[in-house]
């Protein structure tokens, strides 16, 4: 079944347990900035998420040589198959990203800003490519319609693997964006899959369908 995949865009533990215990959860993505500000040790937390996560969870590599890249991949892939190599968009970083690869290893191509730069990843063997609609937004530009321009040049080879996973979404219709173009995935922070339940008339119908059910009495 093809379908839009839910990333949690985090490292907090309590989130990740909740949101995965009602099927929300198909993966976590992080990055130095979550895991620098959640105060929390690198390797412990990725065990930590590791035992909850059993499909993707991508870790971001430090080194900026494809050879510290590799070394660093070497360590993190111990922790578990799920373990998704994160690498930037640089050469190195799609060198590294070729290696992985081909060594049958998972590997998410962060930081990208263009249709080019995604052709590039996939060129590479990239298991996903992160475009950043936030951070593009931020900047006045549409980070929607980059991702409309991938899924449009992918969608011509149905063959590709690379997989498009909506990075930097900030609010609900960022995701609802990413589902209607046909994105692979979206990681999204918790707090956007928590608003996505959110309507005034289904809160107002649920108070209504309680209330005139208190009248009748009667017990399910
Ligand atoms: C995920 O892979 C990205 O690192 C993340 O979505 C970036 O989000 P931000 O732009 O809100 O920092």
């Amino acid at each position: 079944m093809r379908y839009m995949k839910f990333f949690l865009d985090t490292c907090d533990i309590g989130e990740i347990e909740h949101l995965h215990s009602i099927g929300m959860v198909d993966g976590v993505t992080t990055n130095p900035t979550i895991i620098a500000k959640s105060g929390q040790d690198f390797f412990s937390v990725l065990k930590q998420i590791c035992k909850i996560v059993k499909t993707s969870v991508s870790a971001e590599v430090i080194a900026t040589d494809h050879k510290g890249m590799l070394r660093e991949a070497e360590a993190l892939l111990k922790i578990g198959k799920q373990i998704t190599i994160k690498v930037p968009m640089t050469w190195e970083g799609l060198k590294a990203c070729k290696q992985l690869s081909k060594e049958g290893h998972k590997v998410n191509v962060t930081l990208c800003f263009t249709p080019a730069q995604a052709l590039l990843a996939a060129k590479a063997g990239a298991k996903y490519v992160s475009p950043f609609v936030g951070r593009l937004d931020d900047i006045g530009q549409n980070g929607m319609q980059l991702i409309a321009e991938i899924c449009q040049i992918f969608n011509q080879y149905p063959e590709l693997s690379t997989e498009v996973l909506v990075a930097s979404v900030r609010n609900v219709n960022h995701m609802i964006e990413a589902a209607k173009l046909g994105a692979d995935v979206a990681t999204a922070p918790p707090k956007v899959i928590r608003e996505m339940i959110n309507h005034p008339l289904t809160d107002k119908g649920i108070a209504m369908f309680l209330k005139d059910w208190e009248q009748v009495g009667q017990k399910v």
